[in-house]
């Protein structure tokens, strides 16, 4: 039987008694995903999975979202590897606060993470939770926050003068800067989530570049608030990482930072996108 153990302060959720490396029967099926819609991170210890098993999980929960600037795994085009060897100096992938592609004009509804290798210290991933963050505003910052739009774009992360682009030490992820990067999308600074019908905030620091129609000055000004208000602490659910375990997380309701912390040791995930919507 699968059973859900809710974290302890509100955010996030253990699943057990399933066994990933299979087929998920239809039952299994809808009750992760009601997990998932529920829960907005959720994750799996002891799965012991290979490429091919993390691939069909994706589509068996929908269809595999686009990963651009950063090369996929050899004969895996729709997984990434996040590798950083123990010597390496360079920036932890993924180390701010984001949403993942959120500069895409639909960006991938989800994130799936299986730990390979785990350090023994550090590399915990954050979540913050979106929906508690938007709820607990006044209602009047909610209603002027509404019909706000906000600009993404992945220039700071890949654009030709990022910090991806001007780090010249050695790394092992295959990460490509691009003029591409500099593009940038309007999306609602609150959407609305398709399935739980929940508003959550839509920004992060590392995609978030403005806000449409505003000067850049009133847009920081606002953008820094939120992003402060939305990682606070009683948002954030901590994960811990051991090897085989298999997270996902809902990147229209939840942000999420990777700690690093393990100079010294190895780590290396995969993983994959699930598509998702355009933002409403
Ligand atoms: C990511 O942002 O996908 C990386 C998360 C992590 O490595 O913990």
């Amino acid at each position: 039987m699968i059973e859900i153990a809710a974290q302890a302060h509100g955010f996030g959720a253990r699943v057990q008694g399933v066994d990933l490396s299979r087929p998920l029967t239809p039952d299994a099926l809808a009750t992760v995903k009601d997990a998932f819609t529920r829960h907005s991170v959720i994750f799996f210890a002891d799965q012991a999975l290979a490429i091919e098993d993390l691939e069909r999980l994706t589509l068996e929960l929908g269809a595999f979202g686009e990963d651009p600037f950063i090369a996929p795994m050899d004969g895996h085009a729709h997984v990434m590897e996040v590798r950083r060897e123990a010597d390496e100096k360079t920036l932890v992938f993924g180390a701010a606060w984001h949403s993942d592609w959120s500069f895409q004009a639909s960006p991938p509804a989800a994130t799936i993470l299986y730990g390979e290798v785990i350090p023994p210290v550090g590399g915990d991933t954050l979540f913050a939770d979106g929906y508690r963050a938007f709820e607990a505003l006044s209602a009047t910052m909610q209603a002027m926050l509404a019909p706000l739009r906000a600009v993404h774009s992945a220039r700071r992360a890949y654009g030709p003068r990022s910090a991806y682009a001007t780090d010249a030490r050695p790394r092992s992820m295959k990460i490509e800067v691009s003029p591409e990067a500099e593009k940038s999308i309007v999306h609602p600074l609150v959407r609305t989530h398709p399935e739980s019908g929940r508003k959550a905030l839509f920004v992060n620091p590392v995609y978030t570049v403005g806000i449409e129609g505003m000067e850049a000055e009133e847009a920081s000004a606002i953008l820094n608030f939120l992003f402060a208000h939305m990682t606070q602490d009683r948002f954030v659910y901590r994960h811990h990482w051991a090897a085989e375990m298999l997270i996902m997380w809902d990147n229209r309701c939840a942000l999420h930072t990777a700690e690093g912390g393990y100079d010294g040791h190895r780590r290396v995930m995969r993983r994959t996108t699930l598509a998702g919507e355009r933002p409403v």
